[in-house]
């Protein structure tokens, strides 16, 4: 019995059962990748090895989400708390972007995908830049799946801005107080453009938020995994989409 049940359990880490169907898929999937010191740490590795080995989780994730027709996809990269951690693991991270792009990139306009980025593009290195901003060259003519990469992202600050620009404009004459509401305000968060995350996934185990998009995710619906990010699997992200899909949201109101 043990033994049906561990070759079961293996299978399954490799090849994905109960592929998600149906047209309740969520539109835009948002993940905090979390995890990867402690994975590193697990195996008697440095934190970077977990960041490393993170990056081919996002390859795995970015096509099972295109695969089932998810529309945006926005992976929590780095944050503006995350500057504090050690330089070397932050000059790391800061050079993640360039590899994975550098890897997949051409994959990435085969399968039609958009990469993007929501972020402060101040503080960021020029070659972390140059990186993401070819890439989104490369691919804004494509009509796929959007790669959003949240990068030097903060939610907090995100709306303070947003308060200040219709503050300014108000003050300018521009607009009238009457004219501040959930819509204007959001039409002036970095998401401007992006629709608000359907489903949040948070990886490790951990219960929070951690000033991530906090704005958005008002009727977002959450699942949470206590896997590690460089273990999380494409049968993990059809999990989490399959139980999204039994969800009833009511948005504050009776079905
Ligand atoms: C949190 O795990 C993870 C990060 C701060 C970085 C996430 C980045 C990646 C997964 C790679 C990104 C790849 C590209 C292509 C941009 P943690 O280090 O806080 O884990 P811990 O809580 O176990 O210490």
């Amino acid at each position: 019995m043990f033994h049906i049940w561990k070759r079961k359990a293996e299978k399954s880490i490799l090849e994905p059962s109960g592929w998600p169907e149906g047209d309740n898929i969520p539109k835009h999937v948002a993940i905090i990748m979390d995890g990867n010191g402690r994975w590193a740490k697990k195996r008697g590795m440095p934190r970077i090895a977990g960041h490393h080995a993170g990056m081919k989780t996002v390859k795995r994730v970015t096509i099972a989400a295109d695969d089932i027709g998810v529309e945006i996809l926005t992976l929590y990269a780095f944050s503006t708390e995350n500057w504090t951690r050690p330089q070397e693991e932050v000059d790391f991270l800061m050079r993640l972007p360039q590899e994975f792009l550098k890897i997949e990139l051409n994959e990435l306009i085969e399968k039609n995908v958009q990469v993007r980025m929501t972020g402060w593009r101040e503080g960021l290195p020029a070659h972390t830049l140059q990186a993401l901003d070819e890439a989104e060259a490369k691919t804004k003519n494509n009509t796929g799946l959007i790669l959003n990469f949240a990068l030097n992202y903060g939610s907090r600050r995100e709306i303070a801005d947003a308060a200040r620009l219709l503050a300014e404009d108000a003050l300018n004459g521009k607009i009238s107080l009457g004219d501040i509401t959930e819509e204007s305000l959001a039409d002036k968060l970095l998401t401007a453009n992006i629709s608000d995350p359907d489903l949040l996934i948070r990886t490790s185990g951990e219960l929070r938020l951690s000033n991530f998009m906090l704005w958005q995710l008002a009727y977002t619906e959450f699942w949470f995994s206590p896997r590690f990010w460089p273990a999380f699997t494409k049968q993990d992200f059809y999990d989490a989409i399959r139980e999204y899909q039994q969800r009833t949201r009511r948005y504050g109101g009776l079905k």
